[in-house]
């Protein structure tokens, strides 16, 4: 197993209250997307990180984002190595939890 990692920092947000930034670092590995990235930091390190997805192959956009300061999709971007990836939710639609927010 490589040594090397990724890092994200995730956008804990609360509706109406104080959001806050963490940051967790998570076995990097060739592939890697984001969203498996956040799904290995659910398993090991945080089970109340709250993210929507459904069909992990770009398809339902239910995974949408803010990824360093841009939209997109966690499941069709890809973990970069020996960097740091800034993450949160998408600003419009109605926050209800950290990355999820109310589908259009
Ligand atoms: S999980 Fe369906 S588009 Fe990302």
């Amino acid at each position: 197993m490589s040594d090397t990692t990724t890092t994200l920092a995730i956008t804990r947000a609360v509706p109406g209250g104080e959001s806050r930034v963490e940051e967790y670092v998570v076995p990097y590995e060739d592939g890697l997307t984001l969203l498996d990235a956040i799904i290995w930091i659910r398993r090991h390190h945080d089970p109340s990180l709250a993210v929507r997805f459904s069909c992990k192959a770009n398809a339902c956009k239910e995974c949408s984002a803010v990824i360093d300061g841009k939209p997109g999709f966690l499941c069709a971007q890809r973990a970069v190595p020996d960097a740091t990836t800034r993450i949160g939710p998408l600003p419009k639609p109605r926050l209800i939890r950290d990355l999820v927010t109310e589908l259009y």
